[in-house]
């Protein structure tokens, strides 16, 4: 039987589905592995089974040929060098679509919790600071006629923009290519990059991180922004430079964030710690018990198509 192995524990559907067809070897931490105990636990497998947690470079590889497919327990795959799994033939696969609902619900909540204040609102609560209502107090903005700004018009960006319509928010967005079809259901506008952070009041990045979209978002970008405008990360945190949206909030060059993805994921920067006008989240984008069992399953159903020789449901390389 092939040697499967599962870097770390992922919801039970998949890991009976894996071991129904393979020898699984499951890490006993619950923790991410170093490097070494991952390269360690994966001897004689052909199959790794990773999370972004797991870096799986060039060395990585290099030092398990006998790895044959990466199966990403993600959408994402900015984790594995897929320029070297490609000149070693090695197969990466990733889980798109069953996640896409629940990021898009999540980046929702962080508009619409940053547009209503109400986490600086349960702050307040807490420290016992809440002397009743009136007519002035805690004024947040309604989501009707603000503009939407997209950047990233892939599945999880579209779903966001349906959900943003719904609560009467105008589409903009910036892509690497326009995509005239999400324009015509979406009712959205493209615009070049510039044009693009001058329009938004609130801006979502749900792209992918890539050597184009590194760094992106940075004192340059932020200086083009409106002051009123939000920006939320719900794609990767390197798009932003953290230590420049620090700066750019603290100089009021925009309202404020939310943010659910960090460029140093985990640290998160401690200027952002201390502002009150940003939103943190821990990496929750699809983290829903539903989303979570769907990204096993399909992990796993990439696992057992490529143990039969099968094409693999979702291959990245
Ligand atoms: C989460 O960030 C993912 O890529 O699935």
């Amino acid at each position: 039987m092939d040697k499967v192995c599962v870097a770390r524990r992922i919801p039970q559907a998949g890991l009976d589905l894996i071991a129904q067809h393979a020898e699984m070897i499951l890490s006993p931490h619950d923790r991410a592995l170093t490097r070494e105990e991952l390269m360690d636990l994966c001897t004689g497998c052909r199959v790794l089974v990773a999370t972004l947690a797991n870096r799986i470079d060039r060395d990585f590889l290099l030092a398990r040929p006998e790895i044959r497919l990466v199966a990403n327990v993600a959408v994402g795959y900015d984790n594995v060098d897929l320029v070297a799994a490609r000149e070693f033939g090695v197969m990466v696969s990733n889980t798109p679509g069953v996640l896409t609902d629940a990021t898009a619900d999540l980046t929702m909540l962080l508009i619409l919790a940053l547009l209503r204040r109400l986490v600086e609102g349960d702050r307040l609560v807490r420290a016992g600071e809440f002397r009743g209502m009136h007519p002035l107090f805690m004024l947040g903005s309604d989501p009707r006629g603000k503009v939407l700004g997209i950047y990233g018009m892939g599945r999880i960006g579209e779903a966001v923009a349906q959900r943003a319509l719904s609560f009467g928010m105008k589409i903009v967005y910036h892509n690497r290519h326009p995509r005239p079809e999400a324009e015509r259901e979406l009712s959205a506008e493209y615009l070049g990059f510039d044009e693009f952070l001058g329009a938004c009041d609130v801006l979502a990045i749900t792209a992918p991180l890539t050597e184009e979209t590194r760094g992106v978002f940075n004192y340059q970008a932020f200086k083009r922004m409106r002051p009123s405008a939000y920006l939320v990360n719900t794609g990767r945190g390197p798009i932003v430079v953290e230590e420049d949206l620090v700066r750019a909030l603290d100089d009021r060059l925009i309202a404020g964030a939310g943010l659910d993805v960090y460029e140093f994921e985990p640290k998160v920067h401690p200027g952002l710690i201390e502002l009150p006008n940003v939103i943190l989240s821990p990496h929750l984008g699809s983290a829903t018990i539903e989303t979570r069992n769907q990204m096993a399953a399909l992990a796993a159903h990439n696992v057992i198509a490529f143990l039969h020789g099968q094409d693999l449901p979702s291959r990245v390389v």
